[in-house]
């Protein structure tokens, strides 16, 4: 059974908030997956769940605010139980690019925090190698565009400042992101890239989540997988 793409992502994103139990601290991910989870989560509080939670984004604050779960920092709590975030692409290692939806950095952030950190996806975002599919959002201080781009095109085939309404796209830590294509080989090797990107100035993350995800939910014909990191 073939399902929409709003259908696969409730399934998901609601078989993941099954994971989070009483006393948790919780991260909440980014995106139209997690958007899912964090209703869920809503539901479950009101019927009794004590969790904690730290939102990787201002809409899901909003969201997380709006359906009534309590929400902590990472001030306070500098380790999370369980995180649950979308991603753009998956790779047999489980590893990961995410931000298409500019959350990348905090996402990152809460990720390598977190005890267990649950992706959430259909079967499309599911790739032999990363950077096939989707573009590498690269987050940058403004200050430092033309410095970027100039570091930044030696190392992909093509890249383009990220718009919004004609205008460059902020994230809610008050950046730009480039967006890195690598054509229909990908990324060759995606350890030696993260190193090299984060060592740009102006440079302040990268969406190669390497080593973070500890399991995946995936759908797949209306039916659910659970991935595991290989060790
Ligand atoms: C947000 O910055 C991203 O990392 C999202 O987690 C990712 O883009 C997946 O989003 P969707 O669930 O909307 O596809």
């Amino acid at each position: 059974m073939t399902l929409d793409p709003e259908q696969a992502k409730k399934l998901v994103g609601e078989k993941a908030a099954e994971f989070v139990k009483d006393g948790m601290i919780v991260g909440l991910g980014t995106g139209s997956t997690a958007y899912y989870t964090i209703n869920k989560l809503g539901e479950m509080v009101a019927n009794g769940l004590n969790i904690k939670a730290i939102p990787t984004s201002k809409a899901s604050e909003e969201q997380a605010i709006k359906v009534g779960i309590p929400l902590v920092t990472l001030d306070t709590h500098t380790v999370i139980d369980i995180t649950i975030d979308g991603a753009d692409e998956i790779d047999p290692d489980l590893n990961l690019i995410k931000g298409l939806g500019g959350a990348l950095l905090r996402e990152k952030i809460v990720a390598c925090v977190s005890k267990q950190e649950i992706i959430i996806a259909d079967e499309r975002k599911i790739v032999k190698k990363l950077g096939t599919r989707s573009p590498l959002p690269v987050e940058i201080v403004p200050f430092g565009l033309e410095v970027c781009l100039s570091k930044l095109k030696p190392l992909c085939k093509d890249l383009a400042l990220r718009m919004r309404d004609s205008e460059p796209f902020i994230t809610d830590n008050g950046n730009y992101i480039l967006d890195l294509s690598f054509g229909e080989n990908g990324i060759e090797n995606a350890v030696e890239l993260e190193a090299i990107l984060n060592n740009i100035p102006g440079v302040v993350e990268n969406g190669l989540f390497i080593g973070l995800a500890t399991s995946a939910i995936v759908e797949s014909e209306g039916e659910l997988k659970i991935l595991k990191r290989p060790n």
